[in-house]
């Protein structure tokens, strides 16, 4: 360590990765030069390229995945996207799931713009996933829990299906959260996050990551490079923070998740509740195979029978913060309908089980007697 170094002067090493803010850096040779560029070594020479700050938080996301990399970029809907650009074709066929993320649904017209074949699966259908296989899928797409309404897909068997076609199984796995569920152990061959969510977890930053092989590693690099979806390090160090505590945090929220869930699948004017931790809920026995140590920190529910009413409950919220996005120290309540699901023409919006009174649900990590006591005044005044 040369005591000349900024950083660390005799050795000292700062105990957080120090934000590198530079777009460019001085080349200490052309054979530095030449080794990075030929990916000999993992230098830095522009920061669209990449940047140690943006390098530290990729390698803390793999080894919680069980990656051998990740890569990281601007939001989750940048990750989807780099996904789709990397591996699908014109005249390929991809399958995706309703229940996924409402903005893939838009990114699904540009991809049909140039020549893919999308397939739209109801996660309920999933058993039957075979009947949509084609000789030339080369992509199935999903989120399990789904979004907004957490049922639960096989993994193991998509893989399965996947298998049959030769298709690479792509896993959303942002409502799931790396602390109870490992798809790459399930057989996924990435995992994505909007990493805005839980790892994040505080409100203040966007960001996309997708744990995988070294080899997807390279190319979706690739990718990233080509079209600039490189994340900022200030973002990065914001994210490496979050990262400290995002197995307690989302131990917290999976808890909160389910005294929430318990309380509402009792309650006279909830006449559903969806949340994979209750024992009636039909992706129970599945999600207790693949999710460990609790069932993630959103659930859904209906209130009452129409949509004004889900309104009232949710005006009449003191503790439960009124605003889309999951996985924060707050807790989050929203109308799909209204909010996430806008992506989608409005007749599509109710045609796999959401309804216009349909809320969801992201536990935060206060106090469960709290949230209890704010559900209970707020149905009170319904
Ligand atoms: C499951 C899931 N995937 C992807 C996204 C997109 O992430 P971002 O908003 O970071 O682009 C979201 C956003 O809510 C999401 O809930």
């Amino acid at each position: 360590m040369s005591p000349h170094d900024p950083l660390t002067p005799y050795g000292n090493k700062p105990m957080v990765t120090p934000i590198v803010n530079a777009v460019n850096y001085e080349y200490a040779s052309f054979e530095v030069l030449r080794k990075i560029t030929e990916g000999e070594v993992d230098g830095y020479t522009y920061h669209r390229d990449d940047n140690p700050t943006v390098r530290a938080v990729e390698k803390i996301i793999a080894r919680m995945e069980g990656a051998e990399d990740c890569i990281v970029c601007t939001t989750g809907m940048a990750a989807c996207t780099m996904v789709f650009l990397t591996y699908l074709n014109a005249g390929d066929n991809l399958i995706i799931f309703h229940d996924v993320y409402g903005a893939n649904y838009k990114v699904s017209l540009i991809l049909e713009r140039f020549g893919v074949d999308v397939t739209w699966l109801n996660a309920d259908d999933s058993d039957n996933i075979d009947k949509y296989l084609k000789p030339n899928t080369k992509m199935i797409f999903l989120e399990t829990p789904t979004n907004p309404l957490c049922k639960i897909v096989d993994i193991a068997a998509m893989r399965a299906a996947a298998d049959k076609c030769g298709a690479k199984l792509i896993v959303d796995n942002t409502f799931a959260t790396p602390y109870h569920q490992l798809p790459l152990t399930l057989g996924a061959d990435m995992v994505i996050h909007s990493a805005t969510k839980a790892l994040g977890g505080h409100n203040d930053l966007m960001a996309g990551a997708i744990a995988t092989s070294k080899d997807y590693y390279n190319e979706l690099w690739f990718t990233r490079q080509a079209i600039g979806t490189t994340m900022d390090a200030y973002q990065a160090s914001l994210l490496e923070r979050g990262l400290k505590t995002v197995d307690l945090r989302c131990e917290k929220m999976a808890a909160n998740a389910q005294v929430m869930a318990e309380f509402l699948n009792d309650h006279p004017k909830i006449p559903r509740v969806c949340y994979p931790g209750l024992k009636n809920d039909p992706g129970h026995e599945v999600a207790k195979k693949q999710m460990t140590r609790g069932f993630g920190g959103v659930l859904a529910f209906d209130v009452e029978d129409d949509i004004e009413k889900a309104k009232a409950f949710i005006n009449a919220l003191d503790v439960i913060y009124h605003a889309v996005s999951l996985g924060s120290t707050e807790s989050l309540i929203c109308i799909p309908f209204l909010t996430t699901m806008v992506y989608l023409p409005e007749e599509r919006r109710t045609t796999f089980g959401v309804k216009k009174n349909t809320v969801r649900l992201s536990a935060g990590i206060e106090n469960p007697d709290k949230l209890i006591e704010d559900l209970k005044q707020a149905l009170n005044k319904i």
